[in-house]
């Protein structure tokens, strides 16, 4: 089915891209008003008070509003519930797309094609024939080329694994991935050319954009913009909270609260993957946070003070650094990242300041 393009939704996408942009002068400008958000995104799933899903579809009371709207709108859901595609938010879109720095010519690779919508904006800058993308959801690909084609568009759309790059089309002058990374991946820097290709990447809760400076050489530094990105797809991450139980309580020199807002960031670059949680009394009030890695660590901290920890890394000692090296207020900007062949690290406030080694995983 094609989904038409009415006056009110060409209306609504003519104010939502005035509302991204300080400049219409913005080439972005156009392609956001240009690009119809409601042929990518038919349907959408809002989550309720009781944690339910409820789809939204096209024709539904307030769907174009939100449509063209500045939010990331949930696309498809595992069997569990859990989020497993989306739209992105389209200010952070618009600032990766700005920070891309894409000029008439360039070949250019995104990881994570999803709705299409992203390479469908990409494609209004440049045409259809330099793109190349990688899902590995075989059928959000197959969705994502039957919509492209309703705007009359036809990039190559690869089912495959983005950790991996698509080497077919390589080298690019520049990449942009869609999906939370840990690091970044080596088959990326490979498939850039040597010199020149800018890289832009949700790392952690953060957007890096950076420079190919040579091979395995970049560098670069993060967006001032916070981002929330799916992770890329891989096992299940499960806290061992019974080993933590086990383990000696501890004093802790850090609030729990403290890992649940101001060292968020940071710790996302410090403890790669992490996740969260907390329990709370009855009034509402934070008893303790729960904090685990993708590598079996976790550790529980209590508001009264006291930690246990367990597991191949003592993570709460991270948390502890994170909080004595780092000041009250940081800006995402000071944080950069080094790539050579020594390895994947991250400083901030510049080479003498406090710094964290990204893990990457043999290949
Ligand atoms: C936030 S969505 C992408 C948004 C998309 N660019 C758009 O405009 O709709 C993240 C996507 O990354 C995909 N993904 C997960 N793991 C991936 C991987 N290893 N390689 C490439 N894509 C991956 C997910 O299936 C999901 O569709």
């Amino acid at each position: 089915m094609i989904w038409p393009d009415t006056e009110t939704a060409v209306d609504l996408r003519e104010k939502f891209a005035n509302t991204l942009f300080d400049e219409v002068a913005s080439p972005w400008h156009k392609s956001f008003a240009r690009v119809p958000r409601h042929v990518f995104v038919p349907r959408f799933y809002e989550q309720q008070a009781d944690a339910s899903w409820a789809a939204v579809n096209w024709g539904d009371e307030g769907y174009l509003e939100r449509i063209y709207s500045d939010e990331a709108l949930t696309t498809q859901l595992d069997a569990g519930g859990v989020p497993t595609s989306s739209s992105s938010q389209p200010s952070v879109m618009a600032m990766m797309l700005e920070a891309l720095d894409v000029r008439t010519g360039h070949r250019v690779l995104e990881i994570g094609t999803g709705t299409g919508y992203n390479l469908a904006l990409l494609c209004d800058q440049l045409g259809d024939k330099e793109l190349a993308s990688v899902e590995p959801d075989v059928d959000i690909v197959q969705a994502a080329v039957r919509r492209l084609e309703q705007t009359g568009q036809r990039p190559v759309v690869f089912a495959g694994d983005g950790m991996q790059g698509y080497p077919a089309r390589a080298p690019y002058d520049r990449i942009i991935a869609t999906v939370g990374l840990t690091h970044i991946p080596p088959a990326l820097l490979e498939q850039g050319s040597q010199f020149g290709t800018r890289i832009v990447a949700p790392l952690g809760y953060g957007i890096i954009s950076l420079t190919v400076k040579g091979p395995e050489l970049a560098h670069g530094s993060f967006l001032p913009i916070p981002a929330f990105f799916m992770s890329v797809r891989g096992p299940a991450n499960v806290p061992d909270f019974a080993s933590v139980h086990e383990a000696p309580s501890e004093p802790s020199s850090v609030a729990p609260h403290e890992v649940l807002d101001r060292l968020k960031f940071a710790l996302s670059i410090a403890l790669p993957g992490y996740t969260t949680c907390s329990w709370k009394d009855d009034d509402g009030r934070l008893e303790a946070v729960g904090i685990w890695t993708p590598d079996g660590s976790a550790a529980i901290a209590q508001a009264s003070g006291q930690v246990r920890q367990a597991g191949p890394r003592r993570v709460w000692d991270a948390v502890e650094e994170a909080s004595r090296v780092l000041p009250e207020q940081i800006e995402r900007e000071d944080f950069e990242l080094t790539i050579t062949p020594a390895g994947q690290l991250v400083t901030y406030g510049g080479v003498d300041g406090p710094s964290w080694h990204l893990p990457v995983p043999p290949r």
